[in-house]
Order: C-alpha cells, then structure tokens, then sequence
C-alpha cells in the first residue's frame, strides 16, 4: 500500500473545492444524516462535507496517523479501517464517497461493493485522471520534465492512477447504477507571495527528492536507473532556476488536476 505524509496530501489538496462546489451536487449533501468519507487521510474532503452538510460525517482510513490529524484538525469523527473490509453494519450510512482512493487500490470495483453494503442509498467516488495534468510554468523546462517524469510514473505504477471519468465502469462493474458524472479542475497557482507550501515544493526539486520518492515506482516501469539518473539531474537544475525565478518574484505556475465525481445509487440488489 503506498503511504501518504500528511503534508503531502495537505500541500496537495489546498484550496481544493474553494473555489467551486457546483461538482459535488449530485451527492445531495444537505439532505444527508449520515456520510462515511473512506480513506480520508487528513480530512481534505470530510472538512468539505462537515460544512456542506448537517448530518454526521465520519472518517475512515487505514493510516491511523493521519486519523489523528483528520480528527485534530476537522472535529469530525474518525474510525480506524479497510476500505475492502469496512467495520460498519450494512446500511449504516445514506452516503458513502471517496476521494483519490481508488486510483490507489488494485481491485477498486471491491471496494466499490463494499462501499455499496454500508450505504443505504448513495455511492460517490472523486477521482482525478493523472494522466491529464496541466502545467504551466516560467521556468521554461518544468512543464517538459514534469511531463516526463509523469509518463515514467504512469508506466511504472500498478494501480490505474489515470482513473478519472472511468470510474463510471468500475461503477458499473460493482453492480451500481451511475446517475451522473462531473469535472472538477483543482487549479494551483504559484505566484508572488509564496506560500511556504511553494517553498518547499521547490526546495524538493532542486534537491531531487521529490522525484525520488517515485523512484522506485518509475524503474518498475521502462525507466532505467541511467534515465532516472540523467532525469534527476535536469530535474534538479530546474528546481534551481524554479528557487533563482522565485528569488526575484519572477516564477509563475499553474497545475490543474482534473478530478471527476461519479455518484451511483444502490441497487435493489445490494440493499
Ligand atoms: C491519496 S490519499 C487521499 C486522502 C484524502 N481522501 C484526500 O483526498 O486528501 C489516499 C488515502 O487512502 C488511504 N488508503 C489506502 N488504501 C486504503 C484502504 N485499503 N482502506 C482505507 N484507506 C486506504 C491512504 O492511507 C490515504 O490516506
């Protein structure tokens, strides 16, 4: 299972569905008494679905350590489990969702299914398609490199991190019936003042150690160690202009993820 720092997924997720919540209305959130957020982490979604909603929200994910920040830093409840095995009663919940779980599961239609025992309505997943980032950069060869490092990563890692909008099938496949899907962009923007969130990001690319993190994901696929290491090298020359950019309020940048919600009711079947 990989494992997520709890700044990696707060960095990553700042200012997500702040700017627009148009995407999340098809899971009715204001009509909710109970909603179960799965694989959680820090509590980015459930913080969202604590303020959408008058109904009780709980946190589930298998990582305690970001249970505990989820629970310190949103009030909402947390419970310790498996998203294939979750340790709720059939129907407890009107709505169970996820969000980038999936993308980290290698059988996401099971726990899609188990998603289904537990909720007595609704099944939502939000999922972005990681293959479709975009990037734009003053640093001429960021958005180049990125892209590279991202196809070598996309080659190399075993679960479909490019999900997105297919999570329709999987949907499907796990005897749920797909009612609607939407797109989200969660745009970052790194301009002058910079956040110390900026900061770091380039700090870990002109250090090399952001990418070395995928590193071993990367040589699983058809990288080799003396492309990863000529990779690295440029990846670290670019992180230097990125810091010199930034030293003279020059640098500009421009992420967008594209998440998709896809919400399925219950089946007749599952309930
Ligand atoms: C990419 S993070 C997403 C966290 C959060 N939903 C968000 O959007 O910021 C994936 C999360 O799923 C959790 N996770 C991975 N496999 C799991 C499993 N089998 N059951 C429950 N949680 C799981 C990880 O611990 C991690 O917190």
């Amino acid at each position: 299972m990989r494992e997520f720092a709890a700044e990696y997924l707060r960095r990553t997720r700042d200012g997500m569905w702040e700017d627009s919540r148009v995407a999340l209305a098809p899971l009715a959130l204001d009509s909710r008494d109970r909603i179960l957020d799965v694989g959680c982490g820090t509590g980015e979604l459930s913080a969202v679905l604590a303020a959408e909603s008058s109904g009780e929200v709980i946190g589930c994910d298998v990582d305690t350590a970001l249970l505990s920040r989820a629970q310190n830093r949103t009030g909402v409840s947390t419970v310790a489990g498996n998203a294939l095995e979750l340790p709720f009663a059939d129907d407890s919940f009107d709505l169970v969702v996820c969000q980038a779980l999936l993308i980290n599961l290698p059988d996401p239609a099971a726990a899609l299914a188990e998603f289904a025992r537990v909720s007595s309505d609704l099944v939502a997943a939000i999922e972005p398609d990681n293959a479709a980032v975009d990037i734009d950069s003053s640093v001429d060869r960021e958005e180049r490199l990125e892209r590279r490092a991202r196809r070598a990563y996309l080659d190399g890692v075993r679960t479909d991190v490019t999900l997105g909008e297919s999570a329709r099938d999987v949907f499907e496949s796990a005897g749920l019936e797909v009612y609607e899907t939407r797109r989200y962009d969660h745009v970052r923007r790194v301009e002058p003042p910079y956040s110390e969130g900026a900061v770091i990001d380039a700090r870990r690319k002109a250090t090399g150690s952001g990418l070395a993190d995928d590193r071993e994901t990367m040589l699983a696929g058809a990288l080799t160690e003396s492309e990863y290491d000529e990779l690295r090298g440029s990846w670290r020359e670019m992180g230097r202009d990125v810091i010199e950019q930034m030293a003279s309020r020059e640098y500009r940048r421009e992420e967008a993820v594209p998440f998709f919600v896809t919400a399925g009711s219950v089946s007749e079947g599952e309930q």
